[in-house]
């Protein structure tokens, strides 16, 4: 789909769409639009429930006196804000590729105050929602295609609103990144496949190093090799640097689990579902994603995104419960259960990274655990974290993106849940508070360094349609972390 920006008129052919406030009342280029129509619109909204409401819409197929396919009325109620603005876009572009339209034009003339500013969250909203995972789909039918090729903004102060839209599309570049490596099957995207995708990004001017076995062993990385060592694929670290800033600042660091597929290992998961650990590697495919983003829109900082990728299998030489694995950090850990794998690549990519890197704060990205779908339902991400200050400024990214967090606590009592008799701590450390256990896990891969984890086993994936996100992969962070550096880490 093609987006344009350009100063306000209206089209002559394709659908139009324009906006109705609270009560019925028309913005000036829906009163246009009745004027020239005969007074269609006005009729339209004389019968039915469309009132102008948010969420509303109405449509006018092939009203008289115009070359227009259509108008589409959209509610705005007393106006939107951002992420309204979003939404709408959002739902235009799925309404608009439902019936089969393929050209539309959209005036922003009422109904905010910086009417450019609006304009591009509402393409930005329509380019989130114009994503589809069809690689595979060799057979489908013409007619539940998407058939929208252009979006036309028609808005005073177009230049504005397009270079607006201009940083935002870079963005979305970034989130169709990761719903790309989210959806893939696990037999095409494994460790190797997905460095691969990974360097990619040196296109754009990311610095990507991809460390294989050997070089981890070396490092120590005991932790994060027994969790691969069951799977016929090898384990890769991979290390993405965009340097926007000057060199003697300090980077910002993402760490994320990249388990490209969680059979759960001789701790074997059930069946039923089983297919849906294709997007354990969520973690990784934000951060990806995340400094697709960053590079793309050129931020003045600079970032470090490092992924642990592995397959967990169960195999005649995979890890066993009861093994004991010594971490780069130099500390022991007895494997109870294999399942619990996703710290174990962490608690090394962690270490590596505060070690190497010496950043501002780390944040680590992981579907970690079931426990956080039990506690928060599909609604929010657990944050969880060792400082207030990033905590606040994550929660505040979270609010200005939608992608939401809820913070949840660290202590003592729980750390002493993953007390080993045999080494220095246990990987899991029983039912109660689980996604809370697993952060204390992780904590123990962190020093005096900030640092957060987000546990996004419930967001990363989406079984239902929302308004900017289709079903599957959400691509769940990378617009909270691209505005969290955004807002809070750009010189
Ligand atoms: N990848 C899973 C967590 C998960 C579950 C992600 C459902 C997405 C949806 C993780 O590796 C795991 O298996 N966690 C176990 C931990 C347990 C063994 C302590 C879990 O949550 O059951
Ligand atoms: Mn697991
Ligand atoms: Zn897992």
């Amino acid at each position: 789909m093609r987006v344009s920006f350009a100063s306000l008129s209206l089209p002559k052919s394709g659908a139009v769409i324009v906006g109705v406030k609270k009560d019925k009342t028309l913005t000036p280029a829906a009163k246009e639009l009745d004027k020239l129509s005969g007074g269609a619109v006005k009729r339209a909204l004389s019968s039915g429930r469309f009132t102008g409401a948010k969420g509303q819409a109405l449509e006018i197929v092939a009203p008289s006196g115009l070359g227009n396919s259509r108008i589409l009325l959209v509610g705005m109620g007393k106006g939107l804000n951002v992420l309204e603005q979003q939404a709408l876009g959002g739902r235009i572009l799925a309404r608009l590729n439902s019936v089969g339209e393929t050209a539309a034009t959209l005036i922003v003339d009422d109904g905010a105050e910086d009417l450019a500013a609006a304009a591009a969250q509402i393409a930005y909203g329509a380019r989130l929602k114009n994503y589809r995972y069809d690689r595979y789909r060799t057979k489908e039918d013409a007619s539940k295609k998407p058939t929208l090729r252009t979006l036309a903004i028609r808005v005073d102060g177009f230049a504005k609103a397009r270079r607006a839209f201009a940083m935002y599309d870079k963005v979305a570049d970034g989130v169709f990144f990761t719903r790309d490596l989210v959806s893939a099957p696990p037999n095409d995207l494994y460790p190797e496949s997905f460095a691969a995708e990974a360097k990619k990004l040196s296109e754009l001017g990311v610095k990507v190093e991809v460390l294989g076995e050997k070089q981890m062993a070396r490092l120590g990385m005991g932790s994060l090799l027994g969790v691969g060592q069951g799977s016929r694929r090898e384990s890769r670290l991979v290390v993405m640097r965009w340097n926007g800033a000057a060199r003697n600042k300090q980077p910002v660091a993402f760490v994320g689990k990249g388990v490209t597929f969680d059979t759960g290992g001789i701790s074997l998961k059930p069946a039923q579902g089983m297919e849906e650990m294709k997007w354990d590697m969520g973690g990784a495919g934000t951060v990806s994603g995340l400094m697709k983003s960053v590079a793309g829109r050129k931020a003045k900082a600079n970032v470090v995104g490092v992924i642990g990728l592995v397959e967990n299998m169960p195999d005649g030489n995979a890890q066993r419960p009861g093994d004991i694995v010594t971490s780069m950090s130099g500390q022991t850990i007895e494997i109870i259960n294999t399942d619990a794998e996703g710290r174990l690549v962490l608690a090394d990519a962690l270490w590596y990274t505060q070690d190497r890197f010496k950043p501002q704060f780390m944040v680590d990205l992981a579907t970690l655990t079931g426990a956080i779908i039990i506690s928060l339902g599909h609604e929010h991400a657990g944050l969880f974290s060792n400082n207030d200050a990033l905590s606040a400024n994550l929660l505040a990214a979270g609010e200005a993106t939608g992608e939401k967090l809820w913070r949840f606590p660290l202590a003592k009592e729980y750390d002493k849940m993953l007390e080993s008799a045999a080494a220095d701590m246990k990987n899991i450390g029983g039912r109660p508070a689980g996604s809370i256990t697993a952060a204390q896990f992780l904590q123990r891969f962190v020093n005096k360094t900030p640092w957060a984890h987000l546990d996004i086993a419930a967001v990363a994936w989406s079984s239902k349609e929302k308004d900017t996100v289709p079903k599957g992969g959400t691509g769940f962070g990378v617009r909270l972390l691209d505005n969290l550096v955004n807002e809070y880490y750009e010189d």
